[in-house]
Order: C-alpha cells, then sequence, then structure tokens
C-alpha cells in the first residue's frame, strides 16, 4: 500500500520540472493528484504522462477567479484536500537599477500573491492532518545580482510558512518550505534568450555547487513527498535544503 493511498493533491506548476517530478511520486503513492498551469497544452502532456489519478485544471495562480474554479473543481470532484505543493513561481532576472515597477509588481504578483492565495483559498478544503508545501530556492538566504527580487518572494514565502504553520497547529495541519538549488528544469532556459546563456549559467553552477552539479528534479519531488506523506507528521515550520551544499558556501 503506497504511503498517500485515499489522499488528495494540488501542485500548482505541476505541468512542468519540479512540480510534474513531484506529481508523479504522489501519485505513485495512491495519491489523487490535481496539477494546474496556464499552459493547456504541457497539462494535457502531464497527464499523458501520470496515466492515472490526476487530473489538470488549466489556471494562473495570479488570478482570483482561477483559484476559486480550481477549487470549485476539486471540492465538486473529491470534497477535499489533504496535501497543496504550492510550487507555480517564475523569474525574471534584472538589476535593482534597471528595474521597473512592472518588474516589481509582476514578480510579487505571481510569487508571493499568488502562493498566498494558492493556500488561503485551499484552507476550507483542507483536512485535518494535512500537508501544505511551499516551494522556495535555497537562495532566499544569499545575495546573488539579477535576482533580488525573485529571491526576496522566497523570503517571504518562508517567512509566511513560520507563520502560518504556527496558526494550523489547531487543525493539525504542517506547513513547510522546501528550498532547492540549481535543478535542471525548464525554468533554466526560461530565463535567457539563447542556449548558451543558459549553458553559461549551468557551468557557473557546476563550478559553485560542492556536488559538482546540478540537481534533478526527482531529487526534489523526494523531498516533496516525505514532507507530504506521515513520514514527517511531527515536522512543521520546517526549511529542507536540497542544494548539494551551494548554500553552506
Ligand atoms: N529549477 C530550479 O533551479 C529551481 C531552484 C530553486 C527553486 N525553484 C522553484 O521551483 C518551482 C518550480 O520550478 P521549476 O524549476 O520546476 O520550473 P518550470 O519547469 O518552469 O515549472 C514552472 C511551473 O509553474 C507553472 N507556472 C508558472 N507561472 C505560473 C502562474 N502564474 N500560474 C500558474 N502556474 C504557473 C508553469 O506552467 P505554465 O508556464 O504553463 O503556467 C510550470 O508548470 C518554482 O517555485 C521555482 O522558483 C526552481
Amino acid at each position: 500500500m503506497g504511503k498517500l493511498e485515499g489522499k488528495v493533491a494540488l501542485i500548482t506548476g505541476g505541468s512542468s520540472g519540479i512540480g510534474l517530478a513531484a506529481a508523479k511520486r504522489l501519485v505513485e503513492e495512491g495519491a489523487h493528484v490535481f496539477v494546474t498551469g496556464r499552459g493547456q497544452p504541457d497539462l494535457e502532456k502531464a497527464e499523458h504522462e501520470l496515466g492515472r489519478n490526476v487530473t489538470g485544471l488549466q489556471g494562473d495562480i495570479a488570478s482570483l477567479d482561477d483559484l476559486d474554479r480550481i477549487y470549485g473543481r476539486i471540492a465538486n470532484d473529491l470534497g477535499g484536500l489533504d496535501i497543496v505543493v504550492a510550487n507555480a513561481a517564475f523569474v525574471e532576472l534584472v538589476t535593482l537599477a534597471a528595474s521597473t515597477p512592472e518588474h516589481f509588481d509582476k514578480t510579487f504578483n505571481v510569487n508571493v500573491r499568488g502562493t498566498f492565495f494558492t493556500v488561503h483559498k485551499a484552507l476550507p478544503l483542507l483536512r485535518e492532518g494535512g500537508s501544505i508545501i511551499l516551494v522556495t530556492t535555497s537562495g532566499h538566504v544569499k545575495g546573488v545580482p539579477l535576482y533580488g527580487s525573485y529571491l526576496a518572494t522566497k523570503a517571504a514565502l518562508r517567512s509566511y510558512a513560520r507563520s502560518w504553520a504556527a496558526e494550523l497547529t489547531a487543525r493539525k495541519i504542517r506547513v513547510n518550505t522546501i528550498s532547492p538549488g540549481p535543478i535542471e528544469t525548464p525554468i533554466i532556459d526560461k530565463q535567457f534568450q539563447t542556449k548558451e546563456e543558459a549553458d553559461g549559467l549551468r557551468a557557473a553552477f557546476r563550478a559553485a555547487i560542492p556536488f559538482g552539479r546540478l540537481g534533478e528534479a526527482d531529487e526534489v519531488a523526494a523531498a516533496i513527498l516525505h514532507l507530504a506523506s506521515d513520514d514527517s507528521s511531527f515536522t512543521t515550520g520546517a526549511d529542507l535544503f536540497i542544494d548539494g551544499g551551494l548554500s553552506l558556501t
């Protein structure tokens, strides 16, 4: 019997990268997983890849209407939720000097406000014993040129997780963050105009990470499964780094 038999999970940004790898792990352990993303073709691909116990729901976490529609569908189909993996996010590289109000608003609107309301709107559906996992980045404890707004959004999520964990103990709902270092997913290429630039970042990461390589999405998914399941039944408010030692440097 799987570790998540009978459980219902939502993974935002479950159509690609870390979210998709986590969806695979959770389905393998018996959960029914709702995966979201903005792009319908990627959702259909994810549904096809996972094959069973998965429902793709199109939606933008920055849209409260989309979130209401997604939670309405989950309530209607399966009546409640046990696991929320608030994973959807994006990164836009820009220095402080070159930043615009549009850059600031978009980054905080998606990564912070979108995640905030993903969790807020999940609360009525979450059952006792539930697990909320916010995906941040190990960079939230570092200073990295060009990544200032992105890392600040993830630091905000880390802070929210502490308060939400404290509030939700009353309902026996656990809240934890995972903080991956550089992981080989499509988000690496999405940051750049050319493949050469993205490969330059990969090479810089390989040189900087003590383990000498980028992580794999499945290595993060294993940590998400740990925090989603009763294997971590006494863990709340924690931040799990999965970064090959990068934050130690
Ligand atoms: N890969 C890394 O090196 C790394 C390191 C540290 C932290 N992380 C974090 O890990 C998480 C997953 O990233 P990833 O590496 O798996 O990237 P990815 O492959 O680009 O996946 C991002 C997912 O989020 C979805 N998404 C993006 N914006 C969205 C929005 N506004 N509303 C709903 N869905 C949205 C994407 O689908 P659509 O574009 O179709 O919406 C996609 O499914 C993110 O929170 C990221 O910050 C990644």
